[in-house]
């Protein structure tokens, strides 16, 4: 593991685009696993610089995300698909039909979700899979729990990441309860993990995620075994790590 530390979220955003970028020039036709949430905006911000500065070429990647909340169709403001089109692929030479994100309105997530599992292992592994992280440390929203969850699933939202969420809603009430995730199967399989993190309330998740044992009830630490991850930070979020002693690079 990887681990890179910056100034602050511009330095961390900049940093982690070119972990992204290299990929993508590495291998054009690429799958990506990609994240929503605040702190991947300002990645997604330099990647869409560098496709109008004619440095990156999105035409012939392939795009997976994480989770989608279940109950909200794409046009809704706060759906992951609205987010994924309004912050990164109404911007670049993406073709939008290998965009996928997983379908939020739905009669039955379940069966949802097992399509979105088999498309996933059509696929094959992501290249690359980027990841924020909660302050209870879930992934995708792979919320704490007693056991891991392989496949693709229904997940009901936890109180702190309901009230986490509810800046993005007029009110904590609106947040759906539940929303349909990656299991850590498809992110385990990515061939490498990019997780960005910023600002100090996630200092402790990062610590425990990536400093303390491998436990479902931080969901993080199970990349510990992953083979190839990327962590890049902003201190305030890396403080806790670099206290516990982990190496770093600047
Ligand atoms: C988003 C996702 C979530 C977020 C996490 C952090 O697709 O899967 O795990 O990455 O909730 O969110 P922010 O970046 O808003 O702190």
């Amino acid at each position: 593991m990887r681990i890179y530390c910056t100034e602050n979220y511009e330095a961390m955003s900049r940093k982690a685009a070119a972990v992204m970028a290299a990929q993508i020039i590495a291998k054009p036709d690429c799958i990506l696993g990609l994240a929503t949430g605040s702190t991947p905006v300002g990645l997604y911000q330099n990647l869409i610089a560098a496709n109008k500065a004619g440095d990156l070429d999105f035409s012939r990647v392939t795009t997976v995300n994480l989770d989608e909340y279940a109950g909200l169709d794409g046009t809704h403001d706060q759906s992951y698909r609205y987010f994924m089109n309004t912050n990164l692929f109404d911007h670049v030479n993406i073709d939008k039909s290998r965009t996928n994100v997983p379908g939020g309105k739905t009669a039955d997530p379940e069966a949802e979700c097992a399509r979105y599992e088999a498309l996933l292992q059509k696929l094959g592994p992501a290249d690359i899979q980027l990841l924020g992280m909660g302050r209870n440390g879930h992934i995708g929203f792979n919320e704490p729990a007693d056991t891991f969850t392989v496949p693709t699933h229904v997940v009901e939202l936890t109180q702190s990441t309901i009230e986490a969420n509810a800046r993005f809603f007029a009110s904590a009430d609106e947040v759906p309860r539940k929303a349909l995730t990656m299991g850590v199967g498809a992110i385990m399989r990515a061939r490498k993990v990019l997780v960005v993190v910023s600002g100090a309330d996630k200092a402790q998740a990062v610590k425990d995620a990536f400093a303390g044992p491998i436990d479902p009830h931080v969901p993080a630490s199970i990349l510990q075994v992953h083979p190839d991850v990327v962590l890049v930070g902003d201190k305030a979020a890396l403080a806790g790590l670099i206290e516990a002693g982990v190496p770093v690079c600047g």
